[in-house]
């Protein structure tokens, strides 16, 4: 039917949204289970439930416009969708492959924000205000799922370039860790019922029970052997813990931006002053720390020294188990 008034073309911008948004509620489930970091698998589980909630919207806008909730075809979802699965069916490094989710899900995102702020300015000029008012909830839902995302991608670039090193560099990793890039390897989430989780050290296919390094792990990349060096051993006391860090003059930080609420700390890491993490990284206290720390059941492995005798930053947050 053609939109011969501009109420027309909102009810058909509303129909679009509405196919849209249950487009991306199939997907989002497998695009989760595809993320090998627990954050980010978080991130898209997380937004099944906003995702419902902002149908649930557009449902309520076709009430108000005393229309059936019906859909019509968006195309650019479908399109955007489809090049999200190829993302996920190239068989590259999985650290990668994260990246490109990551990317793909901002993609859609910006997509959906477009489409919001048109038909929130639609719904404005036809006087809707409840209307408006419900788009616009929606616009920020997506915007904070966007900067999550962009959070998220930061750290698995960089975290794509430690993995790319090897496993042979690993036990030197902490070394390099600390001259530059200054911070622990993992993090957490735990608040809102989110799982913790780490980021950086490597996995090979395992995509299931995690590691603690962020990534759903492969077997033999346990926690307490980090990269295999004998050399690491595994802490969960907490004084234990701050004394190592404060040797090496490092303190407690998040990952900004990765709080998904006020008063979630978001993913947890150690800082090394000085260090290219400050961009990114907002210190905490230790008590925040290891709130997040004890929450999602975590342990720290760390090297004491390298293989070469000099003392060694190596560290990486891991789970207990
Ligand atoms: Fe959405």
């Amino acid at each position: 039917m053609p939109n011969s008034t501009p109420a027309d073309l909102f009810l058909s911008e509303v129909k679009d949204l509405y196919d849209a948004e249950k487009q991306l509620l199939r997907a989002l489930p497998r695009i989760a289970k595809n993320a090998a970091n627990d954050e980010l698998a978080n991130a898209f589980r997380t937004h099944v439930q906003e995702t419902k909630g902002q149908i649930g919207r557009l449902e309520q806008i076709f009430e108000q416009l005393g229309q059936r909730a019906k859909s019509k075809p968006c195309k650019g979802m479908k399109g955007l969708l489809e090049e999200g699965q190829e993302v996920m069916e190239e068989k590259g490094r999985e650290e990668v492959t994260d990246c490109a989710i990551a990317g793909a899900g901002r993609k859609v995102e910006h997509y959906e924000m477009a489409g919001y702020i048109a038909a929130q300015e639609m719904a404005k000029a036809l006087g809707m205000k409840e209307a408006a008012q419900l788009l616009n909830e929606t616009l920020e839902e997506e915007k904070e799922m966007d900067r999550r995302l962009k959070a998220l991608s930061s750290q698995l670039i960089k975290e794509a370039k430690t993995a790319g090193m090897g496993m042979e560099e690993e036990e030197g990793q902490g070394q390099s860790r600390g001259r530059g890039r200054g911070r622990s390897s993992s993090a957490s989430n735990g608040k809102n019922g989110k799982s913790a989780s780490a980021s950086s050290g490597r996995s090979s296919n395992g995509r299931k029970a995690s590691n603690g390094n962020g990534r759903k792990a492969s077997a033999g990349r346990g926690s307490g052997n980090a990269g295999g060096s004998k050399l690491s051993h595994m802490l969960t006391d907490h004084d234990e813990i701050k004394q190592w860090a404060e040797e090496r003059g490092a303190h407690p930080a998040c990952v900004k931006g990765t709080g998904r609420k006020k008063n979630d700390t978001g993913m947890i890491r150690l800082d090394f002053p000085g260090f290219s993490g400050e961009e990114s990284l907002q210190e905490i206290s230790w008590d925040e720390f290891f709130d997040q720390f004890d929450e999602n059941g975590l342990a720290l492995v760390v090297q004491e020294k390298t293989s070469g005798g000099a003392r060694s930053n190596f560290n990486k947050l891991v789970r207990r188990q």
